[in-house]
């Protein structure tokens, strides 16, 4: 039965028809506790979702939307390791490697190993007591791998702080196009440089050809046998990490019931605890366990992970706001939005059901956005006076990890204003009358006034986060990780698999000949034999 049949499903629509009029801004002079019905604070995040078009109806239309999809039931059977990835048949226990509610005894005593794996090793290099081949300290740590197997921990990594005892320098190359690594090579000693292949599958291109040439770097400056002090491996298949050349000591263990943009929590955020530390690694844990239990045992009206998938739905499916944009006031959090992209989109980016029908209403949309200082010199002219709605995150923290309060007083003005703006907008009415307070001639008010005017009503949430530690950003992710699983569940699609970046590889590295071989090509569309027969007369 198509969810579309589903009553909640049909009240939202009518809701949604009856919109048109209504003003976000109307709806906080209709009621003095607004904020406080429609936010909720947990684990150290406040979660505002009052500025959006939503009222009391709407919300319990939702709220009963997600029990008619069971919502919870999913949530329970995820935790309980149900194989809920049909498609792949697997569970998804992301969740296991960092609560303790994983029923299944032999996942928990394997997740305890590893972390245990990655405690020493990252203690000892951190330490000095794992070094290269000579003897020297380990300082310059590469890490090689995509996708979800770099931007976690990337992203992480750049968001906490560098304390005085964090030395290792932390280097990543995700692209195959070979300029970054060749660049950042020339700097480095081989004798103090690690390199980390991060690979579910260790058979990504990017990745194993960027292995093959960290290891040819190496071994043209030192023995055959200091590979197996210079690099680590994670990955599914430690046999294929092996027969590279990986010392099983230096293998590092993930599970295929780990997705790719989930596994920051395995070994692949290894970095993490070499560059910030084993108790960073475990507060960031510790802070995704926290938001695991609120998820896991909080009624739905309560549930911020659960209210932040409604207010997307209502916005992306029902409203029509195809764009969500990610705008953190941290200039730490500058590639969440790149995370969250991975995350959202690869996971909910799809338009068949369960039942392998194609869906006729709208699902994911599309993530975008970056620092919201750099992003209002840049994109918010759009926000403000564009042709597109476009829904908001702004994402901040209250208690600064920067020494001056000026800046971050003004930085958080900055984001509380931007959301303001973009709901109130500012009239004809105030724009005329502010042309003709500064002195403006009738002619000018007339001319001037269309184009200051901002329509706002523009939808957005905000986050706040207690502080940016490693404790608050696991939190905060794991928000969004339990907020997309439950989006797919009410749009009724398989959030776990990824059929649609398969394809891209695989063409690829069929094409692959025909950009190395000398001979035109005729085999494709006119478009694809023209750019490489021209790719050819240019390069060869
Ligand atoms: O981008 C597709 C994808 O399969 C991601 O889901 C995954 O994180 C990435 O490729 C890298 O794959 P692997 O870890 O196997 O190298």
């Amino acid at each position: 039965m198509s969810r579309k049949t589903l009553k909640s499903w049909q009240q939202l629509a009518a809701e949604a028809a009856a919109m048109d009029d209504l003003q976000i801004n109307q709806l906080f002079a209709d009621s003095s506790s607004r904020f406080e019905d429609y936010h909720l604070s947990h684990c150290g995040i406040l979660f505002d979702y009052s500025k959006n078009r939503i009222t009391d109806s709407v919300k319990a239309a939702l709220l009963e939307l997600a029990s008619e999809c069971n919502v919870a039931q999913w949530r329970d059977a995820m935790f309980a390791g149900d194989a809920i990835n049909h498609t792949e048949n697997r569970a998804v226990l992301h969740t296991a490697l960092r609560s303790h509610r994983c029923p299944d005894a032999a996942v928990n005593q394997q997740v305890a190993q590893e972390l245990e794996h990655i405690k020493r090793f990252s203690e000892q290099l951190r330490s000095g007591e794992l070094s290269g081949y000579t003897g020297k300290p380990l300082l310059d740590i590469v890490c090689l791998g995509v996708g979800g197997s770099n931007l976690g921990p990337q992203m992480v990594t750049e968001a906490l702080l560098k304390k005085p005892e964090d030395t290792v320098n932390l280097h990543y190359i995700s692209t195959v196009d070979s300029v970054p690594l060749e660049q950042l090579l020339v700097t480095l000693n081989p004798e103090t440089t690690l390199f980390i292949v991060s690979s579910k599958t260790f058979t990504t291109t990017e990745t194993t050809l960027n292995a093959a040439a960290a290891k040819r770097w190496l071994l043209s400056q030192a023995p055959a046998t200091a590979l197996a002090q210079h690099f680590v491996a994670i990955t599914v298949d430690t046999a294929r990490a092996q027969a590279f050349g990986i010392a099983p000591a230096y293998c590092f263990k993930i599970w295929d019931w780990v997705g790719g943009r989930f596994s920051l929590w395995s070994a692949i955020g290894l970095p993490i605890a070499i560059g910030r530390g084993y108790q960073a690694f475990a507060s960031l844990l510790a802070g995704a366990a926290a938001m695991d239990e609120h998820f896991a045992s909080t009624d739905l009206d309560q549930n911020m992970p659960v209210m932040m998938a409604l207010v997307g739905i209502w916005n992306t499916t029902f409203l029509n706001i195809n764009t969500l944009a990610i705008l953190p006031y941290d200039q730490s959090l500058a590639q969440l939005p790149a995370y969250l992209q991975q995350a959202e989109m690869e996971s909910n980016g799809k338009s068949v059901n369960w039942q392998g029908e194609v869906i006729d209403y709208k699902t994911c949309p599309v993530l975008w956005g970056q620092t919201g200082i750099n992003g209002q010199h840049a994109f918010y002219q759009l926000l403000h006076q564009g042709t597109h709605d476009v829904a908001a995150d702004f994402i901040a923290s209250a208690i600064s990890c920067g020494e001056t309060a000026l800046h971050h007083q003004t930085l958080i003005a900055n984001c509380f204003a931007q959301s303001q703006a973009l709901m109130n907008g500012v009239s004809a009415a105030e724009v005329k009358a502010d042309l003709v307070a500064t002195g403006g001639s009738a002619e000018t008010t007339e001319r001037l006034a269309p184009h200051k005017v901002h329509p706002g009503n523009r939808p957005s949430n905000t986050l706040v986060l207690n502080t940016l530690d490693a404790y608050h950003l696991g939190a905060v992710i794991a928000l969004y990780e339990h907020k997309i699983f439950v989006q797919g569940v009410i749009w009724e699609i398989y959030s776990f698999d990824q059929w649609g970046v398969q394809l891209g590889k695989l063409l690829a590295a069929n094409m692959l000949e025909d950009v190395q071989s000398k001979q035109p090509v005729k085999q494709y569309d006119s478009s694809t034999n023209g750019l490489l027969n021209y790719l050819k007369s240019v390069s060869m």
